[in-house]
């Protein structure tokens, strides 16, 4: 079994970036920047915006964290969008999800700038990605591709499984993986909660993607000798040995699967970093120099 490792692949791909940027700035060209809003204290979107911008920092990016609180109107969030929109130093806009109930995600992410959905979430960047189409793709998707690319992994006709199927992972994932490109060409089969018989479909995969949100989901017994085992799953589970109290755990239950595996990621340290990777990634694809 190999480790499909996050921390080291990302590490990689951010130093080329903070190269580009640092000839961007010898150059006086514009720096990078992105802006996050976070509204609301949910413990884990703070850990992942705090992440967020800490690496915007180390790469030599501008960054801007708007923190909102729980109460913000819909309204009053909106307005902050079409701020940043029009604010011609920031390049990328990140809406941290979940929202809190009263907000209507869908009006908040059709109202980011598709020239700045570094997330890659807004109607017209799916679209485009469908398409094949130059577009912003989404980050978790599309740092499993790069993931996929670094380790030179064949996936031409390979059967995927991928397990969820959220707009801003499963969904997308499926699209990536099917589509006439390198990584991509496999058979895809998406699943979700009405799918009946998984663990058959699970055993008849190469690579399963488990994006559902379900600590230790994935057991031995599911997996087939040899697969591909991508890990999105970052779950927080009780533990009071942790100065935390929690310690995070992913959706398939590594210690077992790992024994028959080709190739795994783990958790931390694996499909996380190079989400954040592919969401630097797009933001200096968003600049646009005069
Ligand atoms: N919540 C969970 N994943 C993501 C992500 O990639 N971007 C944003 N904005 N919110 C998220």
């Amino acid at each position: 079994m190999q480790l499909l490792d996050g921390k080291k692949v990302s590490e990689a791909i951010l130093a080329g970036i903070a190269e580009t940027v640092s000839q961007r700035k010898q150059e006086g060209k514009k720096t990078p920047h992105l802006a996050a809003i976070l509204v609301g204290g949910d413990p884990a979107s703070q850990t992942y915006v705090a992440s967020k911008v800490k690496t915007c920092e180390q790469i030599g990016f501008g960054s801007t964290l708007l923190r909102l609180g729980e109460e913000t109107s819909e309204p009053e969030l909106l307005a902050h969008i079409a701020a940043f929109n029009a604010d011609p130093e920031i390049d990328g806009i990140l809406v941290q999800l979940p929202l809190p109930r009263h907000i209507a995600e869908e009006k908040v992410i059709n109202a980011i700038s598709p020239e700045k959905d570094v997330d890659g979430f807004h109607p017209i960047s799916l679209g485009r990605m469908v398409l094949g189409l130059p577009t912003f793709i989404s980050a978790t998707p599309n740092g499993i591709m790069m993931m996929l690319e670094h380790y030179n992994i064949d996936t031409t006709g390979k059967h995927c499984v991928v397990i969820g199927r959220s707009n801003i992972v499963g969904t997308p994932m499926s699209v990536l993986l099917s589509r006439n490109s390198n990584p991509g060409n496999c058979t895809v089969t998406l699943c979700h909660s009405k799918t009946r018989d998984l663990k058959a479909l699970c055993l008849q995969a190469d690579i399963i993607v488990a994006a559902i949100g379900r600590p230790n989901y994935v057991t031995a017994d599911m997996v087939k000798e040899g697969a591909i085992v991508i890990d999105v799953g970052i779950n927080r589970i009780e533990d009071s040995s942790k100065k935390s109290g929690f310690r995070l755990v992913g959706d398939v239950d590594f210690d077992q699967v790992a024994e028959k595996c080709s190739y795994i990621t783990p958790v931390p340290g694996g499909v996380g970093k190079m989400t954040i990777c592919a969401l630097m990634n797009n933001t200096l694809l968003a600049v646009k120099d005069k």
